[in-house]
């Protein structure tokens, strides 16, 4: 205790004459390429032609984001559930809500979500500007609705001046979805070190490890690169991965009444998925060696399982080799881009 008072103590001495001496750097404005660009080898970002971007509404959408205001009792944000340090998923199998009541799902990573053709896990929600609802009005998440929320707004001062000079009006639910949606769309994850291998050039940055689990991803044999196809390493279809012989969430399913979607979900995105623990739409495996282990078995026995799903008998190192490659998809550019986190 006392040697860490004395570390302290010294260490706010030097910062102090740190400060003194140091010329302020002069504050560099944001510029939209840097929030807007999209990295080598991805399609441009699409901002959609009724809500297209500008740097103050991603502010407006980013302040939000991060606003507890968002929530019934004033207790959680979407960042809450979506953390930036963690792929903008979070570390728990179910999330908690408000009034700490537990989610039905798994919370997604939301890289690379300006991308997705649809929303939520059954693709029931068609933009992102929708998907905003979701959370509001779920009982298990925010718990509270988008009217509401609007008045709260109202009475807050610098979201009036804002959503005025923004929008030309009161902060009401196109104002708080459009601004959202903004700051969602520069969500961007395409620094990993595979890109830099296939994208950038960099030949040696991989491991020969990670170089014999690419070609096992995207072999006949085990057929991942089939469905985790592209770029973002979905090919959003909807799919069932026998997980289960039976699924208490009935998946998409419940979206369409049709049997033949029972438990099947969208094909998530690989990206960054060292850092999105625990796995699938329940949060019911922990590692990745627990999915690899899944895959290898050939999946659970379900009416709607894909044919792709067989025993693969793979070796030891060949399940090291493939999860090697997934790790290579963890991109800190993106988790650590200061641009996109909470103002301390
Ligand atoms: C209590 C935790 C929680 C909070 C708070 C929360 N989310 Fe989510 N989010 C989830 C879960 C769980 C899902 C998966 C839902 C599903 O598939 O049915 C999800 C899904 C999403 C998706 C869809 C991703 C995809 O792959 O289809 C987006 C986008 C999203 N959230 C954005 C937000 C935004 C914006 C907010 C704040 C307005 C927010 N979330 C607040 C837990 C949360
Ligand atoms: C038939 C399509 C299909 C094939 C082939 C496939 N997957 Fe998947 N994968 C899915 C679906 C669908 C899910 C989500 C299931 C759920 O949420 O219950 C998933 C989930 C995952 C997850 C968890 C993602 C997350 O964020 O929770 C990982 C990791 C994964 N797959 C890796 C692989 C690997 C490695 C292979 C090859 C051995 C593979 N997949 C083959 C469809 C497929």
């Amino acid at each position: 205790m006392r040697y860490t008072g004395i570390i302290g103590g010294l260490v706010g001495v030097v910062m102090v004459l740190y400060s003194c001496t140091r010329k302020e750097p002069v504050e560099a404005l944001l510029q939209p390429e840097e929030l807007t660009a999209a990295p080598v080898g991805f399609p441009p970002v699409p901002f959609p032609a009724d809500n297209p971007f500008t740097i103050r509404k991603w502010e407006l959408g980013k302040k939000l984001f991060y606003d507890n205001v968002l929530s019934v009792d004033n207790s959680i944000n979407c960042g809450s559930c979506h953390h930036p340090a963690l792929a903008f998923s979070d570390a728990v199998p179910k999330s908690l809500g408000a009034g700490n009541t537990v989610g039905k799902r798994n919370s997604p990573s939301l890289a690379n979500v300006a991308y997705h053709p649809y929303y939520t896990r059954e693709g029931g929600v068609p933009t992102l500007e929708m998907q905003i609802l979701v959370p509001i009005q779920e009982h298990d998440e925010f718990n509270f609705n988008i009217v509401e929320i609007a008045d709260r707004l109202k009475q807050i001062p610098e979201y009036v001046a804002m959503s005025k000079e923004i929008f030309d009006r009161l902060p009401d639910p196109y104002v708080i979805t459009r601004a959202i949606a903004t700051f969602e769309r520069t969500l961007i994850s395409g620094n990993s070190n595979y890109d830099k291998y296939l994208y950038q050039s960099y030949t040696s940055i991989l491991s020969p490890a990670e170089k014999r689990g690419i070609n096992l991803f995207y072999s006949t044999r085990t057929n991942c690169g089939n469905c985790h196809s592209g770029f973002n390493f979905t090919n959003y279809s909807f799919q069932n991965n026998g997980l289960y012989e039976v699924y208490t969430d009935n998946g998409r399913e419940r979206l369409t009444n049709n049997s033949a979607d029972n438990a099947l979900f969208k094909v998530p995105s690989l990206r960054n998925i060292a850092l999105t623990a625990p796995y699938m739409h329940d949060g019911s495996m922990a590692t990745l060696h627990d999915v690899v282990e899944h895959y290898n078995l050939g999946g659970k026995p379900h009416p709607n399982k894909s044919p792709m799903l067989q025993p693969l008998g793979l070796t030891t190192d060949e399940k090291e080799d493939l999860i090697a490659f997934l790790q290579t998809l963890t991109d800190v550019t993106f988790t650590s881009n200061k641009n996109l986190q909470n103002e301390p």
